[in-house]
């Protein structure tokens, strides 16, 4: 297969803070030869008033072949796909989907468990206003897995059992047997509310440490990053030989390589 992307112009575009996703994303075009041209909110005419409309029509103008986009808007991506049409990839829209992180979610899982088919998966944390539960969501189901939402029961809306899932705000129940434990960060830059009375008490109910409860000892542990050490997730777990936190980063460069090659080549 020739994955060569030389002579395509990638444009990266994030209008939100991004660490793990916007440099996978210039590696992944980097390594399939492709010219990256990376765009912050603050260096951009988005600062004079001008519209991610006509940002993204301009950046079509000038010759692009695809916009890696990140934007605190849910259907951002979507909508700039309905109106220019070169390729919209979605890095992370608002509190909705960031498919990208879901597809090496699901990659980094099958590597250590094969099959998902059966498997348990807790999801915890901040559920309401986490783009990569939902999108995760849709590929472990699609993948057969047996999932659990957890977390403080403001953040985790009972609804989503409409979907068949598991709901339940018992810490030790959710991660009892579970074969993976994917830990979410509080979203404080989405919430115009407090959820729970402070990060202490969240922690206490709900962060998760080495040896907690009933976590069968092989249980895998994922988090999207970035980690909130002490909070969600204690230090020494984030560290040992259960987290899958930095394959988790690693696999995204060539998910990424595996979308972009898809849409550009
Ligand atoms: N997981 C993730 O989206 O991290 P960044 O915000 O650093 O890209």
């Amino acid at each position: 297969m020739n994955a060569t992307l030389k002579g395509k112009r990638i444009v990266n575009l994030f209008l939100e803070p991004s660490t793990r996703t916007r440099i996978a994303f210039e590696i992944a075009a980097k390594s399939l030869e492709a010219d990256v041209i990376s765009v912050a909110e603050k260096s951009s005419s988005l600062t004079k008033g001008e519209s991610l409309r006509d940002t993204a029509r301009n950046i079509q103008a000038l010759g692009a072949d695809a916009i890696v986009l990140r934007h605190s808007s849910p259907g951002s991506a979507h909508y700039l796909s309905s109106i220019i049409s070169v390729p919209i990839i979605n890095a992370g829209d608002g509190a909705h989907e960031h498919p990208s992180q879901a597809l090496l979610d699901l990659f980094t899982l099958r590597e250590k468990l094969g099959d998902l088919r059966g498997k348990k998966i807790t999801i915890l944390g901040d559920i309401l206003f986490s783009r990569v539960a939902r999108s995760n969501i849709w590929g472990l189901l699609k993948l057969g897995a047996h999932i659990t939402l957890s977390g403080p029961s403001t953040l985790v809306p009972k609804r989503f059992e409409d979907f068949g899932l598991r709901v339940t705000y018992n810490l030790d129940s959710a991660v009892e047997d579970a074969d993976a434990i994917m830990l979410l960060r509080i979203q404080h830059e989405r919430q115009t509310q407090t959820h729970f009375p402070s990060l202490e008490e969240y922690s206490k109910m709900f962060g998760l440490k080495v040896g907690r409860s009933k976590t069968n000892k092989n249980c895998l542990i994922l988090h999207p990053g970035p980690i909130n050490r002490g909070v969600e997730i204690d230090s020494n777990l984030a560290d040992n030989e259960q987290s899958l936190i930095l394959s988790q980063v690693t696999n995204g460069v060539s998910v990424r390589m595996a979308i972009l090659h898809l849409y550009c080549s």
